[in-house]
C-alpha cells in the first residue's frame, strides 16, 4: 500500500494552530498557570470539608468563582478573600465580599494558603469534571438491575398443569368424536342418551380413564404436601420499600460498615433500622445519585424537612419518619437477640442474612444461598424457622473455656473449671460444647 506523505504535513499544521489557539485562550485565564495536580491535594485538605467544585454544600460551588470575581472587577481580591474572608468584608473595600457575607448558614474561615497555592486550587477546580462511574469495575453487582426471579422448580408445576390440560383437551376431543360417531351410528336409536353414550365410552376406555384419574390425584396430593411444607417459610421475601435504598451502593460500592447504620446490632436485642438523621449525615451534601438523580434522595430530604435551596431544616416541610417495610419478622412469642449472636457468639451477618452487600433492599436469604458463601456453617432448614435455630444450636460450638471474652459465661466457666466430671459430661464426642448443650434447645430460652 502506498503511503500518503501529505498527512503528517497537514497534521503538523493543525497541531501548530491548536497550540497557538491554546496559548491565546489560555492566557485569558490567569489561573491556567496553576498546577491542577498539586491543587487537588490542597483542595481536598483545605476546602473540601465545605466546598464541592460543582455542588452547593456548606459553601457555594467553586467552579466559576474565578470568573465571578473577574466579572466584579475584583480578581485580586479573590486571594484576599480566601486568605481571610472576614477581614476583606470588614475592610469595606470589596463589594463582592459584602455580597457573599449574606450566604448562610456559616461563614468562611481564614485559610492558610499562599497565592501560588490558590492558583493551583482554582486550576484544579476549573478543570474538575464528575468522574465517570464505570459499572462493575469495583467487584460490586450493578445496583437496581432487575434480577430474573429464580422460579425454583415452579416450571415443573407449570409443565405438569400443561400436560394435564393437553390430556383433558385430547380426551374431550376423543369423547366428542366418539359422540359424533355414535350419534351418527344410532341416529334412530332414541334409547341411548348422551349420558349413556359417555358412560359407554368411559367404560370401554377404563384403563386410560383410571390411569388419568390416578395421575391427577397424585399431582394434587404432592402439591398439597409441597404447599404444607412452605407454611411459615419466608425465604426470599423482599418487600418493596418507600425509598429505593440499595445495600449494593452503600455497603459494597461505598464500603459503609453495616454497623454505621444498624448501630445497635452489637449492643442490644435488635439491629435497628437507621433513622432519617443518619441518612442526612451524608445526604445533606450528596443530593444527587447516579441512578435516580435527585428523585430518591429528595424523598429523604422531604422526610427530614430539609430544603436544598436554603440548606436548612423546617419542621413544616417534614413528611415524618420513613416507613420502611419490615423484612425479617419472627412471631411475637419468639425471643431473638442480636448482641448474643454477633458479639458474644461472634457470628457474622452473612451466616443469617446472606451477602447483604449484593442486595438492593433487605431480603430474607435462602439457606441454599447462604450455604454457597465461603466460611458459613452449612444448614438445611429454611431460614427463620424454628428448625433453623435448633439445627444451628446443635452444630455450633461455644468457646466457653476460651479467653474471658465476655462476662456472660463467667459463672459457667467457674463451675466447669472446678468440676472436671461435669466438663466431661458437657463436652460432646468431638470435644466441643455446642449451644444445645448449654441450653440452646430449651423452649424457654427462645419462647416467652
Ligand atoms: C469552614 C468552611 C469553609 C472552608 C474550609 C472553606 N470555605 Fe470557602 N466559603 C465558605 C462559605 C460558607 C462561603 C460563603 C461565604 C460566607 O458565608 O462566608 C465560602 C465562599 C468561598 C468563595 C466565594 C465563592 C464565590 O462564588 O465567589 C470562595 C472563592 C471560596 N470560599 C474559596 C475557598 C477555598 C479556596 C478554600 C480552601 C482553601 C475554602 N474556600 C475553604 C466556607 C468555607
Ligand atoms: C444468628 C443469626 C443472625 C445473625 C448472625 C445476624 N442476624 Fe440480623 N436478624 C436475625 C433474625 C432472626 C432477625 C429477625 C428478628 C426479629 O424479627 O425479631 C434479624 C433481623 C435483623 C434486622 C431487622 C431489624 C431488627 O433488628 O429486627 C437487621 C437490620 C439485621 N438483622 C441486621 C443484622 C446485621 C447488620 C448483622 C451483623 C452485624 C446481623 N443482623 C446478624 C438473625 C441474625
Ligand atoms: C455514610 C454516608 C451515607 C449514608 C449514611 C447514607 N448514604 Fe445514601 N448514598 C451515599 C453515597 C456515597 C451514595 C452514592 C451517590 C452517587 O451515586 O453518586 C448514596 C446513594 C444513595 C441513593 C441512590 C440514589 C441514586 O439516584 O443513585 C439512595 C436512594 C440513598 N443513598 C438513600 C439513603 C438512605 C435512605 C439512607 C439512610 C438510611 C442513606 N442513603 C444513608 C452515602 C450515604
Ligand atoms: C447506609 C445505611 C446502611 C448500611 C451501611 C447497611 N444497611 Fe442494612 N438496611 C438499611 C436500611 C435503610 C434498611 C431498610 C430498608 C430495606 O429493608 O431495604 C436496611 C435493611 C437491612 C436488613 C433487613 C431489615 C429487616 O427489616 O428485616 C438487613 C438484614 C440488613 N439491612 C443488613 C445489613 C448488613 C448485613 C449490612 C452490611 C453488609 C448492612 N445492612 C448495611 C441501611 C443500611
Ligand atoms: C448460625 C447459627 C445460629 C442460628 C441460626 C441461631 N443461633 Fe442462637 N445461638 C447461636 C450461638 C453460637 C449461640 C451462643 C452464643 C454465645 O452465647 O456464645 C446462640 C445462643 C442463643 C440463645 C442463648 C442460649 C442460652 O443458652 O442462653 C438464644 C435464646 C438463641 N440463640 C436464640 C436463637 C433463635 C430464636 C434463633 C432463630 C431465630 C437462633 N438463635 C438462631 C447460634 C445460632
Ligand atoms: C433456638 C430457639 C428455639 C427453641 C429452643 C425452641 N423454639 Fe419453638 N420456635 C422458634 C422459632 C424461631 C419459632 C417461629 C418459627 C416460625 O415462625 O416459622 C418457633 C415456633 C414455635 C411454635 C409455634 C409454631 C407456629 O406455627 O407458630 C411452637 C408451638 C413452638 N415453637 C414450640 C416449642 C417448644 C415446645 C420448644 C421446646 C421443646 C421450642 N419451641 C423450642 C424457636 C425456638
Amino acid at each position: 500500500m502506498k503511503l500518503d506523505t501529505r498527512t503528517p504535513f497537514i497534521g503538523s499544521w493543525a497541531l501548530q494552530a491548536l497550540i497557538i489557539l491554546t496559548i491565546f485562550f489560555g492566557s485569558l485565564n490567569s489561573f491556567a498557570q496553576g498546577d491542577a495536580e498539586a491543587g487537588e491535594a490542597l483542595f481536598k485538605n483545605n476546602c473540601a470539608s465545605c466546598h464541592h467544585p460543582l455542588k452547593r454544600q456548606t459553601g457555594p460551588a467553586l467552579k466559576g468563582a474565578v470568573q465571578r470575581w473577574a466579572d466584579a472587577g475584583e480578581s485580586e481580591n479573590l486571594y484576599r478573600w480566601v486568605k481571610n474572608a472576614g477581614a476583606l468584608i470588614s475592610s469595606g473595600e470589596s463589594a463582592r465580599a459584602k455580597e457573599l457575607e449574606s450566604y448562610d448558614p456559616s461563614a468562611m474561615t481564614p485559610q492558610a494558603v499562599n497565592d501560588q497555592e490558590i492558583d493551583n486550587i482554582f486550576a484544579y477546580v476549573e478543570a474538575f469534571t464528575e468522574p465517570e462511574k464505570v459499572a462493575g469495575d469495583d467487584g460490586c453487582p450493578t445496583p437496581y438491575l432487575i434480577e430474573e426471579k429464580e422460579s425454583s422448580g415452579k416450571w415443573k408445576w407449570l409443565l405438569a398443569i400443561a400436560i394435564i390440560l393437553a390430556v383433558v383437551i385430547f380426551g374431550l376431543a376423543g369423547v366428542n368424536r366418539r359422540l359424533k360417531e355414535t350419534s351418527d351410528d344410532f341416529q334412530t336409536d332414541d334409547d341411548h342418551t348422551y349420558m349413556e353414550i359417555t358412560k359407554d365410552w368411559l367404560w370401554r376406555n377404563k384403563v386410560w380413564v383410571s390411569l388419568f384419574g390416578v395421575v391427577v390425584l397424585l399431582i394434587a396430593l404432592s402439591d398439597l404436601g409441597w404447599r404444607a411444607a412452605q407454611i411459615d417459610v419466608v425465604e426470599g421475601y423482599e418487600p418493596s420499600q418507600p425509598i429505593k435504598f440499595s445495600h449494593i451502593v452503600h455497603a459494597c460500592k461505598h464500603e459503609i460498615d453495616c454497623k454505621y447504620c444498624h448501630s445497635s446490632v452489637e449492643k442490644s436485642k435488635s439491629a435497628g433500622i437507621p433513622s432519617v438523621n443518619i441518612c442526612m449525615n451524608c445526604h445533606r451534601s450528596i443530593q444527587e445519585g447516579t441512578y435516580f438523580k435527585g428523585e430518591e434522595i429528595g424523598k429523604i430530604h422531604s422526610a427530614a424537612g430539609y430544603s436544598v435551596d436554603d440548606n436548612a431544616y423546617y419542621d413544616s416541610l417534614s413528611t415524618g419518619p420513613i416507613a420502611w417495610n419490615k423484612v425479617h419478622n419472627l412471631p411475637d412469642h419468639v425471643y431473638f437477640n442480636h448482641s448474643q449472636h454477633v458479639k458474644v457468639g461472634g457470628i457474622d451477618c452473612i451466616q443469617c442474612h446472606g451477602d447483604v452487600q449484593t442486595y438492593n433492599g433487605g431480603k430474607v436469604a435462602s439457606v441454599e444461598e447462604i450455604n454457597k458463601l465461603e466460611g458459613t456453617t452449612k444448614l438445611t432448614k429454611p431460614v427463620l424457622t424454628m428448625g433453623w435455630c435448633i439445627e444451628c444450636h446443635n452444630v455450633t460450638g461455644v468457646n466457653v473455656l476460651g479467653a474471658e471474652k465476655d462476662s456472660y459465661y463467667d459463672e459457667i466457666h467457674k463451675r466447669l473449671k472446678n468440676n472436671p466430671e461435669l466438663l466431661k459430661k458437657f463436652k460432646g464426642e468431638d470435644g466441643t460444647i455446642t449451644v444445645k448443650e448449654l441450653g440452646g434447645w430449651e423452649c424457654a430460652k427462645c419462647h416467652y
